[in-house]
């Protein structure tokens, strides 16, 4: 029994063809023991439903099936109670819970590996864990989603200056920025369910490159591991690692997001601005001046943006020229992987509250608006609808932004009589076309500003978050 153990599923046992032990160095190097704990439960998972099929295609016992299965679930509770001792002498989880299953129900532990290569095993672990990753995002981007549109609902009425090149452009509601943000995060939502059908394929059946020569079933283990289909390529499904790149990238385009608005959130509470206030339970204070409080929050998750960014470019580079089929560079998907998401979720962790806690400066946001000369363009549009092409009118608004600008005054504050000296066409309405709210108002083109469209947008984008979240 002893020498069964130790003849089969140690260490050793990958080095049967070799007179020497691998070198302590290389293995140290080599080992990606570390890195698997994180997919260690769905390499389990992904045994026993291995170790059934075995058993009902009578390509092990039905005897030895349960036992196997049996072992294996013995482990998965040891895992999850942190009971599981991870040995470093093992180059993989693969190897060691193989190692650990055969001490547990003895020698029929060296028939699980039947009809499978680690190559296909760990591509099928990493698939399981993602998809359940998925999952996990989703849910946090939805809540993220939610927060954005209860702030747009309430802030739908809302001015503020909006800008165009970082300078007061038109006014615009704080709800119609609350709702681009939403856009955002949608777009997310919908990458997110698309990858997840290409994640949700599984390739285990593959072998180490060419399929197996039993007669395994591999749409009944795909069954038993919920995935929605098997790969249709064994050469294919052991070297594909397009899942995970996709995966990445969708969650670098979502921490890209995640750093424009929290870039906009620093901004609009800068001092010059003072739109917005970060809640104190979201800012930090500085350790020599105490009068300040940062929103270091959101600097870290606009700086964390990059680091995601690199983890596309690893993975990229990793597969980019990569010869067919398994090669060793793979194992080193899973790092990137794990490090992508593990930045996505934190970040959506705290914006989610930070959005949520937001302040605003209202009187600060409606004063700025009456600044700058943000209704030129009402002006304008104001002579167009009094029959002046577009070109001229522009040139008309242009010179009354020099009046003002020298007289020191505003569009609402130039008397009429400069107006009409400059066109005939200029009534006593110009005044509440170019007021604030007339501003505002007059911008109901389909998604635009006007109160009374951003609070119908709220409606269809409730509608569609709705449907993501019912999706599967
Ligand atoms: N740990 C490896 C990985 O993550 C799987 C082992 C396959 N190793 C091999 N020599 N074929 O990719």
């Amino acid at each position: 029994m002893k020498k069964a153990l130790l003849s089969g599923t140690t260490k050793a046992s990958l080095r049967s063809r070799f007179a020497n032990d691998l070198d302590s160095r290389a293995l140290s190097f080599s080992s990606s023991l570390d890195i698997d704990k994180t997919i260690a439960l769905h390499d389990v998972r992904a045994s026993i439903a291995h170790a059934t099929m075995l058993g009902a295609c009578k390509i092990i016992t039905l005897k030895d099936s349960k036992q196997l299965v049996q072992g294996l679930k013995q482990i998965e509770t040891q895992m999850l109670h942190g009971e599981f001792v991870w040995e470093s002498e093992f180059e993989d989880v693969h190897m060691l819970v193989e190692h650990r299953l055969t001490q547990l129900v003895g020698p029929v532990g060296e028939r699980l590996h039947t009809a499978r290569s680690r190559n296909d095993q760990t591509v099928t672990a990493t698939r399981l864990w993602l998809r359940e990753c998925l999952d996990f995002t989703k849910a946090e981007l939805i809540e993220f989603a939610k927060a954005l549109l209860d702030q747009a609902r309430l802030e739908a009425s809302t001015p503020m200056p909006g800008l165009t090149h970082l300078q007061f452009a038109q006014p615009v509601t704080l709800g119609h920025l609350f709702l681009a943000w939403f856009e955002m995060c949608i777009r997310d939502l919908e990458r997110l369910q698309e990858t997840r059908k290409r994640v949700n394929v599984m390739p285990l059946g593959s072998g180490a490159l060419a399929g197996v020569s039993f007669p395994i079933n591999r749409k009944m283990t795909a069954k038993q591991l919920f995935f929605s289909e098997i790969s249709e390529n064994s050469l294919d499904g052991v070297s594909d690692r397009d899942f995970v790149i996709e995966a990445v990238s969708v969650a670098a385009l979502g921490m890209m997001h995640l750093s424009r608005i929290c870039e906009d959130i620093i901004l609009f509470s800068s001092t010059p601005f003072k739109f917005f206030e970060v809640s104190e339970t979201f800012a930090t204070g500085s350790s020599m001046m105490p009068q300040k409080k940062n929103p270091d929050i959101a600097e870290l998750v606009r700086g964390k943006s990059g680091m995601v960014a690199g983890n596309w470019v690893a993975l990229f580079t990793l597969m980019k020229a990569q010869s067919l089929t398994y090669n060793r560079d793979n194992q080193h998907d899973k790092k990137s992987l794990f490090e992508a998401f593990e930045i996505w979720n934190s970040s959506l962790s705290v914006c989610t509250p930070m959005v949520r806690l937001l302040l605003f400066n209202r009187e600060r946001m409606l004063h700025a608006c009456e600044q700058g000369f943000l209704n030129a363009t009402d002006v304008a549009d104001y002579l167009v609808t009094k029959g002046l092409p577009f070109r001229s009118a522009y040139q008309i608004a242009a010179q009354l932004v020099r009046e003002c600008e020298f007289k020191k005054c505003t569009l609402t504050e130039l008397p009429l009589e400069i107006y009409k000296a400059n066109s005939e066409l200029f009534q006593q309405d110009i005044y509440s076309r170019i007021s604030l709210h007339g501003s505002l108002n007059a911008r109901i083109s389909y998604g635009g500003t006007a109160p009374v469209r951003v609070k119908e947008a709220i409606i269809r984008a409730k509608k569609r978050l709705s449907q993501i979240v019912k999706a599967k």
